[in-house]
């Protein structure tokens, strides 16, 4: 079977697994397995493919056809301007966490060495991110999930960047007047919402990393403590919360509280400084 053959059949079985997007899904493990990007993959699109190539790539398929997230397939996924190994120990790094990131270096910009908390880190995504787009920097970043932070550790050195990285439950507190910044993208999905979720997210991603409903208001409270006076706390939020995280974190007398729209325009990020 030819390379164009292999992937029309994946793009079928994966279809009728419910895989939302089959046909990109697919090249995209076809690339895996041939070591190809996709512009090679049309290009030899006549090529047949060896045994060896086509047990791979069955393997890669069968793996997606059971709503494996596709970033855990594939072993990576990029988040800014970093490559970050992804597995089920950790949340897959979402788009709408990089916008995060943004406002998170749009708020440190002209600060030289600021000190940054990135509350519940996973993959590290966020943490490593800072480190690496604001040169300077010192990020701590902690999670109580040990499985998490191995990926972290993983990444810190897969990436070349440092963040120091801390077992740490958020709950018990995040320290005094320390840092200029704290982010956090923590669990807030309900348990009636998890429910509803795709497989993907429901059946793969540890629920450690989702499902959480008191988080917000215990970072928005600790945060107050651990920020120096005019240091920033950056959040991800569900869309439908933003204005009443924006309301919490006036009443917990943060200023300036701001709401920021993800790249689908959806209310998704609410920040505030401490006084
Ligand atoms: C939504 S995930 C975010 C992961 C990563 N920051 C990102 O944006 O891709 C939330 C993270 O919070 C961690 N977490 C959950 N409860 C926690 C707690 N009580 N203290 C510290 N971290 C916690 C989870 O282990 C998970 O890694």
């Amino acid at each position: 079977m030819t390379v164009g053959e292999v992937l029309r059949r994946a793009t079928e079985y994966l279809a009728g697994k419910g895989v939302e997007s089959p046909r990109l899904d697919a090249e995209l493990l076809l690339g895996k397995a041939l070591t190809l990007s996709r512009v090679q993959l049309y290009m030899e699109h006549d090529r047949p493919l060896a045994e060896p190539e086509r047990d791979a790539f069955r393997e890669l398929i069968r793996r997606r056809g059971e709503r494996e997230p596709l970033a855990y397939v594939l072993g990576e996924w990029g988040f800014r301007r970093l490559t970050l190994a992804t597995d089920r120990r950790a949340l897959v790094p979402r788009p709408e966490t990089e916008v995060l990131v943004e406002r998170c270096l749009a708020l440190l910009d002209g600060l030289p060495a600021p000190r940054v908390l990135d509350v519940g880190t996973g993959s590290g995504a966020i943490a490593l991110a800072i480190a690496d787009e604001h040169p300077g920097s010192a990020v701590t970043a902690i999670d109580v999930s040990p499985e998490a932070l191995a990926l972290a550790r993983e990444n810190s050195a897969r990436t070349g960047v440092a963040v120091e990285l801390v077992e740490q439950d958020l709950t018990g507190g995040l320290g005094e007047a320390e840092y200029d910044l704290v982010v956090s993208n923590p669990p807030y999905v309900t348990e009636e919402e998890w429910a509803t979720l795709q497989p993907e997210v429901r059946d793969w991603e540890p629920r450690l990393a989702t499902v959480g409903e008191d988080h917000t208001d215990e970072i928005a409270d600790h945060a107050r403590d651990a920020l120096r006076p005019g240091g920033h706390l950056v959040l991800e939020v569900a869309d439908l919360r933003a204005q009443a995280v924006a309301a919490l974190l006036e009443r917990c007398g943060y200023e300036d509280v701001t709401v920021t729209e993800d790249l689908a325009g959806r209310d998704r990020i609410v920040e505030g400084r401490r006084p």
